[in-house]
């Protein structure tokens, strides 16, 4: 696909006279020197690609230079409660469409993932800003998307819905590294996480909310297209499944007579692949992490601990893979002597996104005349919590064949200066009287 040349050629040749064509080059030159800047030290934490997460010096920097740009732009910028940075150019009493997305990403991940949608936005302040057009908007970056810190993704906009509350923070969501609550970073971050119900003010007055994001997929690169419009989130459900059996000498216990917690969580990795093939129709399961106790050379595996990432477009597709998945492991830790427990992290349901958010980005992405196509994501965002209160909708940009959560992420600055324009004729659609509507 040549999308830098589309993105540099005339290609608007359907858009209505009240269409905005802004200097692409310049855009795709400023997202392009923001993503270099946030993809290094101190940015980033880590050494391979990008690791910000939730509180980290890194994150708190890069909320920093965040807050600067929008400052910069006439935005009221602050952190709620519980860590979203929320900026208004208008009163917090009346309406605005609101755009954004994450700027933390998972370990050792790539530098546009949430990234590039809360650049697109500041993108679509700042022509507003420059050029007078004087539009209501509300930028959000949200706080922990991507479970990197705390083990639960899209933390912040479900604050902001109310679907996981104050308590959950305080007990059940703890830091990854240290064990400590979310509660208490949130504290040491300086922020009031007792306060935590007053996140919901950040979709309170909100026409309408876009998110643009890269695909992670490789549809539109497959297919030569520029755009996807997303008009539904595919659900999941987050677990842990252990594993427990008999920790023991790995040289003196005969093969016959070991409880070996690591041989049945072999079993069960490769029943789940297979569960998955078989319910078909988009459903994917992952077991991203594997923890074996006491993790010694010479020890049988007395315990082990697998995490569980099941997800599909159906809801009941998920749940019936988690309960065969289940009862899988009960079977096969049974036939060894062993036990399987399951414990649940995050449900999710699937998202509808709103019809009329979605339509007016297709008038938009149709008036630049490139290649585009409806698509639902595979991927979680916090647009599929937000969508529950906002008529909300995605935009896709394409990814280097699709990879994502991966170091060698990439996306064309062009396609996403081109994603800034469709956005900010979206908004201003989305503006006038009766326009969300
Ligand atoms: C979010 O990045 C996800 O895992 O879908
Ligand atoms: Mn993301
Ligand atoms: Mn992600």
């Amino acid at each position: 696909m040549q999308t830098s040349q589309l993105a540099s050629s005339p290609v608007a040749s359907r858009a209505a006279p009240a269409w905005k064509r802004i200097d692409r080059d310049a855009c795709a030159r400023r997202i392009a020197r923001a993503i270099k800047k946030l993809s290094a030290p101190p940015f980033t934490s880590g050494s391979a690609g990008v690791t910000r997460y939730a509180f980290t010096e890194a994150y708190m920097l890069a909320l920093g230079y965040l807050s600067d740009q929008l400052n910069d732009l006439g935005f009221a910028v602050k952190l709620d409660p519980v860590g979203n940075l929320i900026a208004r150019n208008c009163p917090s009493s009346s309406a605005a469409v609101g755009l954004g997305s994450h700027c933390d990403s998972v370990r050792g991940g790539g530098s546009y993932d949430g990234t590039l949608g809360v650049l697109a936005a500041i993108e679509v302040a700042r022509l507003s800003y420059e050029q007078g057009y004087d539009l209501p908007l509300q930028v959000i970056s949200w706080v922990e998307e991507e479970a990197s810190g705390f083990g639960e993704m899209l933390l912040g906009s479900r604050l902001a819905t109310g679907w996981i509350d104050e308590r959950a923070l305080r007990t059940k969501v703890r830091s990854l590294d240290d064990g400590q609550s979310f509660f208490d970073h949130a504290r040491e971050a300086g922020l009031e996480p007792e306060r935590a119900s007053e996140a919901s003010s950040a979709i309170e007055n909100l026409t309408a909310w876009i998110e643009l994001h890269i695909e992670q997929g490789r549809v539109l690169e497959d297919a030569g297209e520029q755009f996807g419009v997303v008009e539904a989130i595919a659900g999941y459900v987050h677990a842990d499944i252990e594993i427990h059996g008999q920790p023991d000498h790995a040289g003196a216990t005969p093969m016959g007579l070991r409880r070996d917690a690591a041989i049945v969580a072999a079993q069960f990795m490769l029943e789940l692949e297979r569960l998955a093939i078989e319910a078909a129709g988009g459903s994917v399961a992952t077991v991203g992490e594997i923890t074996l106790d006491p993790g010694a050379i010479n020890i049988i595996p007395g315990r082990a601990r697998l995490s569980l990432d099941v997800r599909a477009p159906i809801d009941t597709t998920v749940s019936s893979i988690i309960e065969k998945a289940t009862t899988t492991a009960d079977e096969l830790a049974l036939s060894r002597g062993l036990q399987a427990i399951y414990r649940e992290r995050q449900r999710m349901p699937s998202a509808a996104l709103a019809p009329t958010v979605v339509k007016a980005i297709e008038r938009s992405v149709e008036a630049t005349g490139a290649p585009w196509r409806r698509m639902m994501s595979g991927a979680a965002h916090d647009t599929m919590c937000i969508a529950s209160h906002v008529p909300s909708a995605m935009l896709f940009v394409p990814c280097r064949h699709g990879i994502s959560h991966s170091p060698r992420e990439y996306a064309s600055p062009a396609d996403a200066a081109l994603g800034v324009e469709v956005l900010l004729n979206t908004v201003m659609e989305l503006s006038k009287p009766g326009g969300s509507r």
